[in-house]
Parts: structure tokens; C-alpha cells; sequence
């Protein structure tokens, strides 16, 4: 049987299979790792090699509406235009549906609403899996926690497994070979002033896959072992920093678990790597502005834009050097 397949009968053991609710529309935020997840030691259930810390990104993420349609296949738009069946978006959400008990039995109509740009590297997956998991739990009123809702969108995207909280989540790696101890955890901080800015270089669709890459990355780059030590450390900065509200100290780890990050890609074979000229260009006015005294930090995904971190009193400096700035208040009312 499927690994993935597996986790879904044992989470969904003597639930319904049948549908409760033709229609609902459900929301996911988005998030962004502060200490980042890159590496499985199981590909098929997403399972990491080391923990990972993300912050939510309130208000933006993706909107999951459904209804059941009386047709043989499902429909789905996102953002209002409807998606070829023949596109891989289309095809990897459908083979998602269909791993659960009893997809032939609904044919849904699907709108996303993504306020996030899709697969740019800005975590569209993670909010769009956790979304669709919820929106299952819906449909078939399952009424599963969201620790459970959790390791199932880890099935879709691993880092997807964050997004079932808003404000900062800790995805505990685990330690068992079938996954169901590895999970988000929502962490207790909050801070209210804590803001992030996307700066957007390219919405183009990332040109190699974060599936692909972490395979990659973790059979050939030398510096690969050098990673999990490096999670290790950041983890607990991060920690200490969330817990003394130090915001250097949370900026500066953050930054450099993501530089290691691409780094380590750069020492693959082939070399990977997201970062286009301006990512650099951007890169060296952050540093030029830190140099000057501003508390302004940054971190990269799997795409070439940067997410900008600062606290709310420097917004309007932040501003001024980044005009286009997205700014999100995760912990906004
Ligand atoms: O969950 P995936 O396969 O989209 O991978 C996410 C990888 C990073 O965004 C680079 C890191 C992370 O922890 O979110």
C-alpha cells in the first residue's frame, strides 16, 4: 500500500467516508520558515531530517471554496481562471483528493483564492495543502484536530504542515518511521510589532521543484552534513530570541539559516540556485542599511525573492528603501 495512503487510513479510522457537507470554504495562511526545513529522511511521507520554526502570515494564504458538481471530473480555478487538466497544478492537487477514502464519490468545483503568488517560492503550496486538508475535514466531517489535519497536509508539502496555525509553529521532526508524531506544534509567543515584507523580484514559477532540490542537495552537496548541526543551533537561538523578544538576535539567525540554506545548494551537483542579480542587489542594500544601523534583516526560499524582517517602528524607514514592499502584521488583530 501507499506510505501516504497508509497515514490516512490510520488518522481516519472509523470516520466518516461519507460526504456531510457539499459546500464550505475554508482559509490557510501561509508561512515562512524562520529556521528552515531542507532534507527527508523519508520522501514519500515528507518526513524531515530536522525540525523547522515558521512564522504565519495572517491574511495572506489561500481561500479553498467547494461544492459538488454533478460531472466526472473535478473543476477547479484559481483565482477565478479556470486550470487546464492536463497542468501539473491540476494533476498534483487531483492525486492528492484521490489518495483519500472515497474521492470518486464527490466531483467538486474548486475555487482558490491565493493572496500569495503560486510557486514563486512565497509558500503558496503550504497554505494551498493545508487548505485542501480542511477543506476534506469539511466535506466528510471528519472533525480531526489540527495536529491530525497537520500530518496530513504534510502529505501534500511538507512545510505545509506549519500552516495550520497563524503566529509562529514549530514542525517537530519526530522520530517514528510511519510519521504520526511529526507534526506542527503553535508556539505561545506572540509579538505584536514583528512584521515581514515581501519583496517580490519574480513571480515566475521556480525553475526546479523544492522536492527536487532537497533530493539533490542531500545525495550530493558535501556541506549537506554540515546542515542538521546548523539546525540545531539556529533552533535554539530562535527559540531564546522568541522568548526575549531580541529582535537582532531573531533577525540575524534567521538570516543566516537561510544564507546556509543556499549555500549548501550552491555546493550541489548540479549547483542549485534561486538567486537571480537583484535577490543580491537587494542583499547588499539590506546589509549597506544594517551597516547604518537599521534593524532590518532578510530570508529567501526556494525562489529568488526575499522576505524582509524588521519591527513595526522601522516601517516607514523600511519604506523608504523599499518602496514596493508587501508589508503583513502576523499578529495583527
Ligand atoms: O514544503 P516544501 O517542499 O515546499 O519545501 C519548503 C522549503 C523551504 O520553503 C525552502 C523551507 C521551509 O521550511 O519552508
Amino acid at each position: 500500500m501507499n506510505p501516504k495512503q497508509k497515514t490516512i487510513d490510520t488518522l481516519l479510522q472509523g470516520r466518516s467516508t461519507t460526504i456531510q457537507n457539499t459546500s464550505g470554504r475554508v482559509y490557510a495562511p501561509a508561512n515562512i520558515a524562520l529556521c528552515k526545513y531542507w532534507g527527508k529522511r523519508d520522501a514519500d511521507l515528507n518526513l524531515p531530517l530536522t525540525p523547522s520554526l515558521s512564522v504565519s502570515l495572517g491574511p495572506k494564504g489561500s481561500y479553498f471554496g467547494f461544492q459538488m458538481i454533478e460531472d466526472k471530473e473535478h473543476q477547479i480555478n484559481v483565482n477565478g481562471i479556470q486550470i487546464e487538466k492536463t497542468s501539473a497544478f491540476y494533476q498534483r492537487l487531483v492525486s492528492f483528493l484521490n489518495l483519500f477514502p472515497n474521492a470518486e464519490q464527490a466531483c467538486l468545483q474548486i475555487d482558490i483564492e491565493s493572496t500569495i503568488p503560486i510557486a514563486a517560492g512565497l509558500a503558496s503550496s503550504a497554505s494551498g495543502f493545508a487548505s485542501v486538508v480542511k477543506a476534506l475535514n469539511e466535506l466528510y466531517g471528519w472533525q480531526l484536530s489540527l495536529q491530525e489535519l497537520s500530518i496530513l497536509a504534510r502529505l501534500g508539502s511538507g512545510s505545509a504542515c506549519r500552516s495550520l496555525w497563524p503566529g509562529f509553529v514549530e514542525w517537530q521532526m519526530g522520530e517514528r518511521a510511519d510519521g504520526l508524531d511529526s507534526h506542527g506544534v503553535s508556539l505561545p509567543e506572540t509579538w505584536p510589532e514583528f512584521r515581514l515584507g515581501l519583496h517580490l523580484i519574480s513571480t515566475q514559477e521556480k525553475s526546479i521543484s523544492s522536492r527536487e532540490a532537497m533530493e539533490i542537495t542531500r545525495k550530493t552537496a558535501r556541506f549537506f552534513k554540515l546542515w542538521p548541526e546548523q539546525v540545531e543551533q539556529d533552533f535554539k537561538a530562535i527559540q531564546n530570541a522568541l522568548s526575549e523578544k531580541d529582535f537582532k538576535a531573531l533577525g540575524q539567525t534567521a538570516e543566516s539559516n537561510a544564507l546556509a540554506l543556499h549555500a549548501m545548494m550552491l555546493n550541489a551537483v548540479p549547483a542549485i540556485s534561486y538567486t537571480q542579480p537583484h535577490t543580491l542587489m537587494a542583499m547588499q542594500k539590506i546589509w549597506a542599511l544594517r551597516a547604518q544601523g537599521l534593524a532590518l534583516y532578510f530570508t529567501q526560499d526556494a525562489g529568488p525573492n526575499l522576505k524582509l524582517l524588521f519591527l513595526e517602528p522601522d516601517r516607514e524607514t523600511v519604506l523608504a528603501h523599499f518602496p514596493e514592499l508587501d508589508v503583513v502584521a502576523p499578529f495583527a488583530e
